[in-house]
């Protein structure tokens, strides 16, 4: 018999894609991904649920699906969003990071890539 998995050190976690280009391509930091981000960790602090066992919010580089942009993407589920502005994350934060439930209307269809 094996050895029931720990629980995960974090039960949800989600990366923003920061990344800025300097040659004019697509990229999520021109799309108030900075502002997003802020607001996202500010707001799971705000509410209490940051830390070991809840949620955690991290930057991140490219993501490699810039078309998209911003885009940010939520684990364990794997669940990618291209969102615009900060109800956006509002929304993210009360159905996904707190309840898991899928913000269905902000998700990046599958085929969008660099
Ligand atoms: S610049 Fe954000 S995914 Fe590439």
């Amino acid at each position: 018999m094996s050895t029931p998995a720990a629980p995960p050190y974090y039960q949800r976690h989600i990366f923003f894609c920061l990344n800025q280009r300097s040659n004019g391509e697509n990229c999520c930091a021109d799309h108030g991904a900075q502002a997003a981000f802020d607001h996202c960790k500010a707001r799971v602090k705000a509410e209490g649920l940051a830390g070991v066992g809840q949620v955690r919010v991290n930057k991140s580089g490219c993501l490699d699906r810039c078309a998209g942009a911003p885009v940010a993407v939520v684990y364990p589920e794997g669940t990618w969003y291209s969102y615009v502005d900060t109800s956006d994350i509002d929304e993210i934060i009360e159905a996904h990071l707190k309840n898991g439930q899928v913000v269905e209307r902000l998700l990046l269809p599958p085929d969008v890539g660099r």
